[in-house]
């Protein structure tokens, strides 16, 4: 139970402390989600690089550099915080499909293991950074397997058609473009086909195909070292994450006895169930039939329900005295889409009670904004049974001009 790693007396203290809204991580969960990796996947011995989009804080990611874990990074951003919170260069990989030039002699310049390309175009300016350096870039290039991951369609990367990687018929020619020259190494190849994935399906099958692809490209002469299956394994409806042996299984079946390097980059499994969103009752309404309760968190804070209809349980901190009731628990910004939860039952809060959002760990504060001119939120990590500390401070007005001219 996710709860019981959060309890009631450290929120409470917590909110009393920082105000609300907070994001609260556990410690202890978030090395459980870790070590459950290091567990499942003990005889591929693969490299998992933690992707920060999930959760950037600096105090996580230091967590998971500890345990060894590399980081995929998707900005110039991800990776000065990579580097600050103390991954090894050699274990960072660098994906997304549009990375600037800017960004790529960054890359270069940090030595990263080896950047994740989309596309000719950026292969070619990797190249050009890497003349300018007089350094041979580490090539590994992201592959659109076409395989239905069968998620929500905005965390659906792996069908042609999506903006993500390139066709096994395009990868062949770019490799072959990659070996012939002197300022590019093609050490790997990449997938990653969606997130919040609930079935090992389609990993075995877009593990096939990328492991004959590279078996062909190894008789034209291009030998890579790394296997790189992306992240996405999901969490489920409640929170935890799921069970990590099927894909373990699809993975080693597919890898195990080649030589690759398998790597792994999962993100949400390992940050969602170890964070969960802490807001105080504003206020209790009724609209039409619905009965409302608006809370002092908001899109801004944890902007999944909006945009991907995503389903976060929800529960009072103290036991609710009143009768239970269904309700709609929304936030103060001025959007229809403004709502953490809908049609939730939960016991009559009064004004002032905290309610948590569990399973906001992942995609949460990262995505955050300051949308309506509201300061981010505080972070703080729960350290023992009774101990916790302030990770984030909450941003204040004066944080929302800071940057004005
Ligand atoms: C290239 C890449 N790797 C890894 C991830 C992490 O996915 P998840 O957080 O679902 O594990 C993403 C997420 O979008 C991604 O784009």
């Amino acid at each position: 139970m996710l709860s019981s790693y959060f309890k009631p007396s450290v929120l409470k203290n917590i909110a009393a402390k920082t105000g609300t809204p907070v994001y609260v991580y556990s410690k202890a969960l978030f090395l459980k989600q870790i070590s459950s990796y290091k567990k499942a996947f003990r005889a591929l011995d693969p490299l998992f690089c933690y992707a920060m989009k999930a959760n950037s804080s600096g105090a996580l990611c230091a967590l998971a550099a500890a345990e060894g874990f590399g980081a995929d990074v998707v900005s110039g951003g991800e990776l000065y915080r990579a580097l600050k919170a103390g991954f090894e260069p050699g274990k960072i990989i660098f994906s997304g499909v549009g990375k600037t030039p800017a960004e790529l002699a960054y890359a270069l310049e940090s030595g990263v293991l080896f950047v994740n390309a989309e596309s000719f175009e950026e292969v070619l300016a990797l190249e050009r950074e890497a003349v300018r350096l007089k350094v041979r870039a580490p090539l590994s290039l992201r592959i659109n397997p076409d395989v239905d991951p069968h998620t929500h369609k905005f965390i659906t990367t792996g069908k042609l058609g999506s903006k993500f990687g390139v066709s096994f018929e395009e990868a062949q020619k770019i490799y072959m473009y990659a070996a012939e020259s002197e300022h590019l190494e093609p050490v790997g190849a990449h997938f990653h086909i969606g997130s919040q994935v609930h079935s090992a399906a389609p990993y075995a099958l877009a593990a096939g195909r990328l492991a004959a692809f590279i078996l062909k490209l190894a008789s034209r002469g291009v030998n890579l070292k790394y296997a790189d299956v992306g992240g996405g394994w999901g969490v489920k409806e409640g929170g935890e994450m799921l069970s990590l042996a099927p894909l373990a299984k699809a993975v080693a079946d597919v890898f195990q006895g080649t030589g690759l390097r398998l790597i792994l980059e999962p993100g949400r499994s390992i940050a969602a169930p170890s964070g969960l969103l802490l807001t105080k009752v504003l206020y209790r309404k009724r609209g039409g039939h619905k009965n409302f309760i608006v809370v002092d968190a908001a899109m801004n804070d944890l902007v999944r329900p909006a945009l991907y209809g995503a389903k976060h349980p929800v529960a009072m901190v103290a036991p609710g005295r009143g009768a239970r009731k269904v309700y709609d628990v929304v936030g103060p910004v001025c959007e229809s889409g403004d709502f953490l939860a809908q049609e939730v039952t939960l016991p009559e809060p009064a004004i002032g009670d905290l309610l948590v959002i569990y399973s906001a760990g992942a995609y949460g504060f990262s995505m955050s904004s300051q949308y309506n001119s509201r300061p981010r939120a505080a972070e703080a990590l729960i350290t023992g049974p009774n101990s916790w500390r302030l990770i984030r401070r909450r941003e204040t007005y004066q944080d929302l001009i800071a940057p004005e001219l």
